[in-house]
């Protein structure tokens, strides 16, 4: 069977890295989860003073230290998906604290961000066999994946699963917080000027509200079996 391209784009905490993640190790490829790429580059513009009092970004300093920014993966067998890491560190949790959350989306607006981080997600899905998600993914990135999913789910629904998520990983979370961050990224992510979270026309859209995690495993499966 011939290796595909798989690009799962959607709205923020809407499940797509669950699917997206299980579906890459049931059929054995890469799963490249790009937001940890936004919230690594966020990380190391808080670490580094990248921000100014009023939330705003110095952009010019931030441009210049690109080149000193590595983001790369390793599997973690233990939970079954790879973990990120900063200039070698592992940040896996540092990536998705609150914090980050609130900081991210202004930084996944900058064109030179955007640019260097589409570069290398291009150059790692070289050759199909992958399944990536983020929300450029099925227009920017691969604009020629064999399959293309674009997911949503209410905002409530999304807030809620963010909430138990990190509930269980024992970090701080407050349902109404999350619920006005999920808000605030689609809004800033959907209104950018580059790349914009947009369903690419030719994406097949799943709004996942009402499905139970098994539910979407089988509906992604058997679009799958579609398209290869
Ligand atoms: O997927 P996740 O919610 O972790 O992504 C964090 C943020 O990174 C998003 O809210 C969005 O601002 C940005 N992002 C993006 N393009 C992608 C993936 C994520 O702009 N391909």
């Amino acid at each position: 069977m011939k290796k595909i391209t798989i690009a799962i784009d959607g709205l923020s905490s809407c499940g797509k890295s669950t699917m997206a993640k299980d579906l890459a190790r049931t059929i054995g490829y890469t799963y490249i989860d790009t937001g940890a790429m936004y919230r690594a580059v966020t990380l190391y513009a808080l670490r580094n003073g990248l921000f100014n009092a009023d939330g705003s970004i110095k952009a010019d300093e931030l441009r210049a230290c690109m080149g000193d920014i590595d983001i790369s993966f390793k599997f973690n067998h233990s939970t079954g998906r790879p973990d990120t890491y900063l200039n070698g560190e592992l940040v896996e949790g540092d990536i998705r604290t609150m914090e980050v959350s609130a900081h991210v989306s202004p930084i996944a607006t900058l064109p030179f961000v955007r640019h260097a981080l589409v570069a290398s997600q291009q150059a790692m899905g070289r050759g199909g066999g992958v399944v990536m998600d983020g929300r450029d993914i099925g227009t920017t990135v691969f604009p020629h994946a064999e399959l293309k999913v674009f997911v949503t789910a209410s905002a409530e629904v999304r807030a809620k699963r963010r909430y138990d998520e990190l509930c269980a990983k024992g970090m701080e979370a407050n349902y109404a917080d999350i619920l006005k961050n999920v808000e605030e990224r689609d809004y800033i992510d959907s209104h950018r000027e580059v790349s914009p979270l947009r369903k690419a026309d030719d994406a097949l859209e799943l709004d996942n509200s009402y499905m139970t995690i098994e539910q979407q495993k089988e509906w992604l499966m058997q679009k799958y079996e579609e398209a290869a």
